[in-house]
């Protein structure tokens, strides 16, 4: 029958000349579809006689046999040659040679934390967290400033909206990490709340802070770094001894001059502010405000269970920021802010 190696002849031609998957089963239509050449022979068979039908349709399904090896070999073929273009085309070589390299580096008020926290926990104290966002209670009242407290005016409070659009009294941006410190006397006078005498606190809180202000040393984000220390018997020489010995291994100098001025916190009692001159650079003999600290107010012990007959201890905050400034000699505390890569990559 050399009409049906033809047939086949010609379908292997035709799929061999396609290599979209669409098309090649259009072809394959043509061939031994519902009403492809082979299939039309093979409804041809029923007028033939019986004798000459059995030999030609083992000729006929012989050639079927073979266009269908030849469209499987076929569409084998086809997805093999998609999947080789897919690789080529997202082909990654690794032996390319690098597009340089972008050295990151830490913050300089970033480095300024870990200092004070490595300086800190150097002489046994434990680094705190807490919440941004306050409630009123840790944030003032636990202070010892009440609602109508004129030192709330002190802090420029950013207060948070309720659902309503209304001012919600009750929570609020810290305005310091002292809440921080609240929440840890709470916590720790529960755990301990089986002792006779609780073991001492000595903790930093390090944080964000937020106060409505801004100008070329105010940020209405900024950093604080505050201290406690509880215990039966802790004294102002101690705050003394702890703040001077921190100030000079911070700035790395021995003769720095360390004074504390008598001033107001409505949670210390007596409370100072601490200043500090250098004895060399271009700030020499400036004195300048860096802190404030003092005794825990008695107050402030009572609104956290603590009884302040049997402890008493000491409490400091400073300025993160601030200390930066004066370590890398920085004039505007808005440049930390801004993300301006041209002043950061001084630091890397
Ligand atoms: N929380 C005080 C402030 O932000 C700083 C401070 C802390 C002062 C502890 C004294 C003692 O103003």
């Amino acid at each position: 029958m050399q009409n049906l190696d033809q047939i086949a002849e010609e379908a292997a031609a035709a799929f061999a000349a396609t290599d979209d998957p669409d098309t090649l089963e259009q072809i394959k239509a043509r061939f031994i579809g519902k009403s492809g050449q082979i299939t039309e022979l093979l409804k041809g068979l029923s007028r033939l006689a019986p004798e000459e039908r059995k030999t030609a349709g083992a000729a006929i399904n012989r050639a079927k046999e073979s266009i269908e090896n030849a469209l499987n070999a076929r569409r084998e073929a086809i997805r093999r040659l998609a999947l080789d273009a897919r690789l080529a085309s997202e082909a990654l070589d690794v032996t390319l040679p690098g597009r340089g390299e972008i050295r990151g580096g830490l913050h300089p008020v970033t480095r300024t934390l870990e200092r004070i926290e490595g300086l800190f926990r150097s002489i046994g104290f434990e680094v705190a967290d807490g919440p941004e966002i306050e409630a009123d209670f840790q944030n003032f009242t636990a202070l010892n400033t009440p609602e109508d407290h004129p030192a709330r005016s002190m802090h420029d409070t950013f207060y948070l909206l309720d659902e309503n659009g209304k001012v919600a009294e009750d929570i609020l941006l810290r305005t310091h990490t002292s809440p921080i410190q609240v929440r840890y006397m709470q916590a720790h006078v529960e755990k301990f709340s089986h002792l006779e005498t609780m073991p001492e606190i000595r903790i930093i809180a390090p944080g964000r802070v937020y106060r409505v202000d801004s100008d070329a040393t105010h940020s209405p984000m900024f950093h604080q770094v505050e201290g406690l220390w509880i215990g039966e018997n802790v004294s102002f020489a101690d705050l003394k001894g702890v703040i001077a010995d921190f100030l000079r291994r911070f700035f790395e100098s021995d003769d720095l001059q360390v004074r504390f001025r008598p001033s107001f916190f409505p949670f210390t009692e007596p409370s100072a502010e601490i200043d500090v001159a250098f004895m060399s650079g271009a700030l020499k003999g400036r004195w300048l405000e860096i802190a404030g600290c003092g005794m825990v107010h008695p107050n402030v012990l009572r609104h956290v269970n603590i009884d302040p007959e049997k402890y008493i201890g000491f409490a400091f905050g400073m300025g993160p920021d601030r200390l930066t400034m004066l370590r890398y000699g920085v004039n505007d505390l808005r440049l930390f802010f801004d993300g301006d890569l041209r002043f950061l990559r001084q630091f890397v």
